[in-house]
C-alpha cells in the first residue's frame, strides 16, 4: 500500500521533471546546473566548460564544415572528428590509384598533410544574451510579418554594435522558439588540412548494417589539421601559414571508462523539439515517419537489388544508398521510440495538466493548444501530402535536372539561350557519373505508383490524374517510354540538347512535363496554405513555450537544438532496448571479428589484415582496457543529436575518454522524447582510437603532440 502511494504521489514527477541525463544546455548558462553536474561526479566547474575570461573547454570545440562537430586534442592544432564527418574530403583526394577510402591516409610529417578547398572550421569566441535588445520595440499587437521585419531591423542594429576582431563574424540566433535571442562571436579558419583517415573497414566497419545500431565496433574517426596566418589569426590556404595554436585543447584519458562514469558531450547538435505539441507528435509518428519509411522502403529495395547484381551501380550508389538509408533507419527507430515511450499519451497528460494549471490562475494561455489542436486538423494532411510529394519528387533521380533546364524555356533569346544551355552540361556531366538510368526508371515507376494510389484522386497534381487515366495506372508502361525518348535520362541526348537548343522539344520532353506538372501544383496548391500554417503554428509555439516555462515550474528548460554550442552529461550505461535483450555499455575487438564470422559475405563486415594480425598476436601496446582487449565503442545517457557526430567525449575531469558518432536506433526519438531508459549516444574509445592510429597506421608520431593521461 506504502509503495502503491509512493509511486502515485511519484508520477506526477516523473512526467514533468528532467531526468538529470536530458538536456542540451548552452555553456554561458550551466551555472544553473553545474551543481546536478558535480552530483553526478563532475569534478570541475562551469566555468571551467565555458569562460570569457580564462580559457576554456569551449576553446577546443569547433563546429567543422556543414554539420559536425570537431575537437582540438594538441597544442599545434591537431583536431578530431568522425571519418563520416571527413568523407567527402578523404573521398576528393581518392583515386583509382591510391584509395584512400579503402587503405586509409596518413601523413607521416606536415608536408604531407593534404588541404582542402572549401573546408572550415569555426570557434566560438563568446557569447552573449541579446534578447532585450533584439524585442525591444515588439509588441502582442504586431503581426507576424511587422514582429519579423522589426526582429530582422534589431538583430542588424545589435549585430553591427557587438565589439569584435575585424577577423570574426557575429551570429543571432533565435531560442525558446523566438523568446530569446544569443548573440555568437565566432573565428572561422579555411585552411584545414587532413592529416589521417583509417581505412574504411576500420573506420565504417560495419556500414550501413551497423549505422544507428548497437553493439559497434568501427573507429569512426579522422584527424585534421587547423592552421592560422603567420600571425596566428584565420587565413586563408598558404604555405606560410603555421599551425594554429588553440587557446586550449583537451588532454587525452588513457585510462579508459567504467559502467557508471560520469561524461559529458560538447558539440553541435542540429535540431531538437521537445515541447511541441500533440497535435505535432501525432503528425511525426503517424503521418510523416511512416510515409517516408514506405517510400525509402521502395526506393532502397530497388537501388540495392541492382548494387548487388553490378558493380558500377555499387559504386556510383553508395553515398545515395547510404544518405537515404540514414534517415530512413532513424526515423524507423524514432517511431518505434515514440511508440514505446508512449510519446503522444505522455503529451496528451502534460497538455491537460496545463490547461488545468493555468485555468486555476484564471489565464487564457489554454486557448493556444486549443487553436493549435485546430490549425492541425488541416495541416496535417496537407503536411502529409507535401512529405509524399517531396519524398516521390527527390526520389526520381533526373527531375531536379529537368526543373533546373526547364529554366531555359522562358529564355526569348536564341543567343542567350544557347549560352545558358551550355552552361548546364558541367553540372549535368557529374550528375550522370553517379547514375544508372535503368535504376531510376524501375524507381521512378514504383514511386509514382504508390503516390498514384496513396493519394485521393482530387489529391493528386491534374497531370498525374491524367497519366493515371492514360496509362491505366500502369506506371511501368508509362516509364518505359519516357526513358525511351527523353533526354534527362542520358548524358548523350542530354548533351547534344543543350548544344543544339530547341524549345519546342525541350518542351514536349515528358521529363519537362512531369517536373512542371508536379511542381507547378505543388507551389499552387501545397505551398501557400502550408507556409501560411506554418506561420501560425509558430507564433503559437511561440506563446505556448512562454506559457510552458510560467505554469510547468517544476519542469527544467533547456533550448532546443539549432546547431548552437551545447553541453549535454550522462553515465557510461548498457540499456534494455526490448523485453529479454540487454545491451552491455561496451564492446570489444572480439565482436568485430564476431562479426565477419557470422557474415563473411557481408561487404561491411570486411575486417582489415593488420588489425587482424595485431588482434591475433594481441599486440595491444598500452591500448588494451584492464581486461587486456581493445575496447572499441560505448554507449552513453548522453542527450545528444545529429550535429554532435564528432563531438568530444570527455570524462569527470574533462579529459577526452570517446569521440561520439552515433546513437542507438531504439532511441532516436530522443529528438522529440528524450527518455533515459532507451536514449543512448554511441562513442569510439579513444584508446581504440590511438591504437589505430598508432599500430594500424604507424602514425604513432602524432601522439607525441597529445597530452595523455595515464
Ligand atoms: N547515423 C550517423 C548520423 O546520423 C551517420 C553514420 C554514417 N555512416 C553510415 N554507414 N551511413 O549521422
Ligand atoms: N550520426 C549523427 C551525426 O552525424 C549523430 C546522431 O544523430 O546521433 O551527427
Amino acid at each position: 500500500m506504502k509503495k502503491i502511494l509512493c509511486f502515485l504521489l511519484i508520477l506526477p514527477g516523473l512526467i514533468l521533471t528532467a531526468r538529470s541525463d536530458e538536456g542540451m544546455w548552452l555553456p554561458i548558462l550551466l551555472k544553473s546546473i553545474e551543481g546536478d553536474m558535480q552530483k553526478n561526479g563532475f569534478k570541475l566547474t562551469a566555468e571551467d566548460i565555458y569562460s570569457v575570461n580564462k580559457s576554456s573547454m569551449k576553446d577546443a570545440v569547433v563546429l567543422f564544415g556543414g554539420g559536425c562537430t570537431g575537437e582540438l586534442i594538441s597544442n599545434e592544432g591537431l583536431m578530431l572528428t568522425n571519418h563520416h564527418c571527413g568523407f567527402g574530403q578523404i573521398q576528393s583526394h581518392s583515386t583509382v590509384e591510391k584509395d584512400y577510402l579503402t587503405e586509409g591516409f596518413w601523413a607521416m610529417n606536415k608536408k604531407e598533410e593534404l588541404q582542402n578547398p572549401g573546408l572550415s572550421v569555426t570557434f566560438i569566441i563568446r557569447m552573449e544574451d541579446v534578447t532585450q535588445k533584439v524585442l525591444s520595440g515588439i509588441k502582442d499587437k504586431l503581426t507576424e510579418t511587422e514582429r519579423a521585419d522589426m526582429i530582422k531591423a534589431n538583430i542588424a542594429k545589435v549585430s553591427g554594435e557587438l565589439s569584435k576582431e575585424s577577423y570574426q563574424s557575429v551570429a543571432i540566433r533565435p531560442f525558446y522558439n523566438g523568446n530569446e535571442f544569443y548573440a555568437f562571436v565566432t573565428e572561422t579558419y579555411k585552411d584545414v588540412r587532413l592529416v589521417g583517415a583509417p581505412p574504411q573497414s576500420i573506420g565504417n566497419f560495419g556500414g550501413d548494417t551497423d549505422n544507428w545500431v548497437w553493439p559497434r565496433h568501427n573507429a569512426d574517426f579522422c584527424i585534421f589539421r587547423i592552421y592560422s596566418g603567420p600571425d596566428g589569426k584565420p587565413a586563408e590556404y598558404s604555405e606560410n601559414n603555421i599551425p594554429y595554436k588553440p587557446k586550449y585543447f583537451f588532454p587525452v584519458s588513457m585510462k579508459g571508462v567504467d559502467e557508471d562514469d560520469f561524461t559529458m558531450v560538447y558539440g553541435f547538435p542540429g535540431r531538437t523539439q521537445e515541447y511541441i505539441s500533440s497535435y505535432a507528435v501525432d503528425f511525426t509518428m503517424n503521418y510523416e515517419d511512416p510515409t517516408r519509411i514506405k517510400i525509402r522502403d521502395a526506393r532502397l529495395g530497388l537501388m540495392l537489388e541492382d548494387m548487388r547484381k553490378n558493380d558500377t551501380i555499387r559504386i556510383q550508389y553508395a553515398s545515395k544508398y547510404a544518405g537515404v538509408a540514414n534517415g530512413w533507419k532513424k526515423w524507423k527507430g524514432e517511431v518505434k521510440g515514440l511508440k514505446k515511450t508512449n510519446a503522444l499519451e505522455k503529451k496528451k497528460i502534460y497538455e491537460s495538466d496545463f490547461k488545468k494549471r493555468v485555468g486555476m490562475k484564471g489565464k487564457k494561455e489554454g486557448e493556444i493548444l486549443t487553436k493549435l489542436g485546430e490549425i492541425y486538423q488541416k495541416y496535417t494532411p496537407l503536411k502529409a501530402e507535401e512529405v509524399y510529394f517531396s519524398e516521390v519528387y527527390n526520389g526520381i533521380e533526373h527531375l531536379a535536372l529537368a526543373n533546373k533546364t526547364a529554366a531555359l524555356l522562358t529564355i526569348p533569346d536564341e543567343a542567350l539561350l544557347k549560352a545558358e544551355a551550355l552552361k548546364l552540361i558541367p553540372g549535368a556531366e557529374g550528375f550522370f557519373k553517379n547514375y544508372t538510368a535503368s535504376v531510376d526508371h524501375k524507381i521512378m515507376a514504383a514511386l509514382l505508383k504508390i503516390y498514384a494510389e496513396d493519394l485521393g484522386e482530387n489529391r493528386l497534381p491534374p497531370y498525374l490524374l491524367t497519366l493515371k487515366k492514360q496509362y491505366n495506372n500502369n506506371w511501368q508502361e508509362f516509364a518505359d517510354a519516357y526513358f525511351k525518348t527523353s533526354v534527362f535520362t542520358d548524358f548523350g541526348r542530354f548533351k547534344a540538347a543543350m548544344e543544339n537548343p530547341n524549345l519546342k522539344t525541350l518542351s514536349a520532353d515528358p521529363a519537362i512535363l512531369l517536373a512542371n506538372g508536379m511542381s507547378l501544383w505543388y507551389n499552387s496548391e501545397i505551398l501557400p496554405p502550408v507556409g501560411r500554417m506554418i506561420t501560425s503554428i509558430d507564433s503559437l509555439n511561440r506563446l505556448y513555450m512562454t506559457a510552458q516555462r510560467t505554469y510547468m515550474t517544476e519542469k527544467k528548460f533547456y533550448p532546443d537544438a539549432n546547431s548552437t554550442l551545447r553541453v549535454t552529461y550522462g553515465r557510461v550505461e548498457g540499456f534494455s532496448p526490448d523485453d529479454g535483450i540487454t545491451y552491455s555499455a561496451f564492446t570489444t575487438l572480439d565482436g568485430l571479428f564476431e562479426k565477419n564470422m557470422a557474415q563473411p559475405e557481408n561487404p561491411d563486415y570486411t575486417y582489415n589484415k593488420k588489425l587482424h594480425t595485431l588482434y591475433i598476436k594481441k599486440d595491444y601496446g598500452k591500448y588494451a582496457a584492464k581486461d587486456g582487449k581493445i575496447h572499441t565503442c560505448f554507449i552513453a545517457s548522453n542527450h545528444t543529436s545529429g550535429g554532435n557526430s564528432g563531438s568530444p567525449v570527455l570524462n569527470d575531469k574533462g579529459e577526452l575518454i570517446g569521440i561520439n558518432f552515433d546513437r542507438c536506433w531504439e532511441g532516436t526519438m530522443s529528438d522529440i522524447n528524450y527518455d533515459v531508459s532507451l536514449c543512448r549516444n554511441i562513442s569510439a574509445d579513444i584508446r581504440f582510437v590511438l591504437f589505430v592510429v598508432d599500430k594500424v597506421a604507424g602514425a604513432g608520431y602524432l601522439l607525441n603532440e597529445m597530452k595523455l593521461i595515464k
